[in-house]
């Protein structure tokens, strides 16, 4: 195949995505601004496929074959593909520009798909040359884990640009869920109560985190809202909640909670900063 996907964003999604684009077996570059991102980005991708690899569930390939089709890069100059996926920071300015910059170095049949959790895709397409080329994409993490995608239309989106996402997410092994533009979209609008209402109970004092999560696993959750928190980054969540309640026109119910604001302040921001509700310091590199 020679389709080259590009992934903007280096980090805890962008990294897992550019494996399994590469897994497709897609030519795939990942790029950062952050240098030191994108080396940390190499060294997860290698390690995640080693580990799958030793449980052999890579079929056929080796880890070197998957990572030769690899490419990685700090200069947006070299950002040139057939689809381009962005996972950068949830702020929809700097993803704006960026999708403005990639848009000016690419052809006009480059699709433009946004990983964003909760920012509007209409917005984004509408301020871009063609918009009918603006999809989101939305992997859930870890993403070379998790099997469903949200492919995000808008009322611009084109049955081409739907199609080969669709496809593309097939060929990453995963199941495409058709979405409209929606604040949050699906999963992130259903899942928005359980991280908000588990905060509540621990402004209250009625449970601490650890409690909290407890209960709930024990109830069937695969992961208690603190500790799946403290996964996704609580940085992105925090955007997450303040984006979906300023798009929802901000409802009593789903308002931001302090707790999260505090953590972010504090940079504690789960495990990718080694310590959030709870710590991870063994986790760091
Ligand atoms: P992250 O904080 O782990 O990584 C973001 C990366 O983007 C960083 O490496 C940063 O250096 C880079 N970056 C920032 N501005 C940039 C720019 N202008 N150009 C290139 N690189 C830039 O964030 P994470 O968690 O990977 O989230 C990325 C996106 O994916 C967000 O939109 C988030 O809402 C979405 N998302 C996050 C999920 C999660 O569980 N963390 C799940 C699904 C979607």
């Amino acid at each position: 195949m020679n389709q080259t996907i590009c992934i903007c964003g280096a980090g805890t999604m962008g990294s897992g995505i550019a494996q399994v684009a590469a897994m497709g077996g897609y030519r795939t570059l990942l790029y950062d601004v952050d240098p030191g991102m994108v080396q940390k980005g190499r060294a997860g991708i290698e390690k995640s496929l080693q580990t799958l690899a030793e449980k052999k569930k890579l079929e056929g390939e080796d880890p070197p074959a998957i990572m030769s089709r690899l490419s990685f890069v700090n200069d947006l100059s070299e950002c040139l593909a057939d689809i381009i996926i962005e996972a950068i920071v949830e702020k929809p300015e700097v993803k704006l520009d960026l999708f403005h910059r990639l848009a000016a170095i690419n052809s006009a049949q480059t699709i433009l798909a946004s990983n964003t959790s909760s920012l509007s895709i209409t917005a984004l397409a509408e301020k871009i040359p063609y918009p009918a080329r603006v999809a989101g994409m939305h992997f859930f993490n870890p993403a070379p884990l998790m099997k469903l995608v949200e492919v995000v239309n808008t009322k611009y989106t084109d049955e081409a640009t739907t199609r080969i996402l669709t496809e593309t997410v097939r060929r990453m092994g995963k199941t495409p869920v058709l979405c409209k533009d929606a604040p949050g979209f699906i999963v992130n609008h259903v899942a928005r109560p359980y991280y908000l209402e588990a905060l509540k109970l621990a402004e209250e004092g009625i449970g601490d985190f650890e409690t909290i999560d407890t209960l709930m696993e024990a109830s069937g959750f695969k992961m208690g809202p603190f500790r799946l928190m403290d996964l996704i980054g609580n940085d992105v969540n925090y955007a997450v909640s303040c984006s979906v309640y300023e798009a929802m026109g901000r409802p009593e119910r789903l308002r931001p909670s302090p707790i999260q604001e505090q953590r972010v302040q504090k940079g504690e921001l789960g495990r990718k900063s080694g310590k959030g509700y709870y710590s991870y310091e063994t986790e760091q590199s």
